[in-house]
């Protein structure tokens, strides 16, 4: 059996938490010091595509579409949106953990399939948040995998996304119809109920961890900007 070698640490900004990058032949799990259950797994990202998925579908047929992701990890999300998207889209994938950016353009890129290397793709290094306290509209669709969910337990800053502040702010940078889709473990009935006090329409989809149906069960919401 070939043994888990821890092959990159990285502090979280702006807290003591460390992300770990381990790896056993060709499957990569990250992992946040301390937890138990991983942050991702290389052989499960089902739901993570669907986000992207189920996030850019309502975009068809707009020309030039811009989608932001709010989370890198392995890059599966950005590469399900890559492939739902029009040779013609911009996307910027924003990542609070420079080594996580580091590690996509490793060996780690290789899983997604180098998502990275799209020319439509842009980096932002940094905080998503920054990217949607203020500003004209300008994204077609924000697709949010940056944490366990509206439960945040990466970064604690990550609240502020979740809450009816962040989410009336998200829909201010958000072009008419724009989407706002976002990725949780858990369902949660009172974040369903704040996004539509943010004045979004919204649809609540459970999707499986695995691809084929299988694996546990996660939630998407997909929210639009009337
Ligand atoms: C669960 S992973 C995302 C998985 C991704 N959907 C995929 O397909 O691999 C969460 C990622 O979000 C990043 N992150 C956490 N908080 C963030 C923030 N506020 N802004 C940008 N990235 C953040 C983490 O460093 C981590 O890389």
């Amino acid at each position: 059996m070939i043994p888990w070698t821890l092959e990159g640490r990285a502090l979280i900004p702006g807290g003591r938490d460390e992300l770990l990058l381990w790896r056993r032949g060709d499957e990569f799990s990250i992992r946040i010091r301390g937890y138990v259950s991983e942050l991702m797994n290389s052989r499960v990202h089902g739901s993570e595509e669907q986000l992207a998925r189920l996030g850019c579908a309502p975009l068809q047929g707009r020309p030039n579409p811009h989608v932001l992701i709010g989370g890198l990890g392995m890059g599966y999300t950005l590469a399900a949106a890559l492939q739902a998207l029009p040779g013609d889209a911009r996307v910027t994938v924003a990542e609070l953990v420079p080594e996580v950016v580091e590690w996509n353009q490793g060996d780690l890129g290789a899983c997604a399939g180098r998502p990275l290397e799209d020319r439509r793709v842009e980096v932002a290094q940094g905080d998503v948040a920054r990217l949607l306290r203020s500003g004209p509209p300008r994204y077609d669709a924000v697709l949010l995998d940056v944490d366990n969910g509206p439960e945040s337990m990466t970064h604690k800053d990550n609240d502020w996304l979740y809450s009816l502040a962040g989410l009336q702010a998200t829909r201010q940078v958000l072009t008419p119809g724009g989407v706002l889709a976002v990725w949780s473990a858990a369902p949660d009935d009172r974040f369903t109920a704040r996004v539509r006090r943010a004045g979004y329409t919204v649809e609540v989809h459970a999707v499986r961890a695995r691809a084929g149906g299988k694996g546990a069960r996660h939630t998407v919401w997909v929210a639009r900007r009337p």
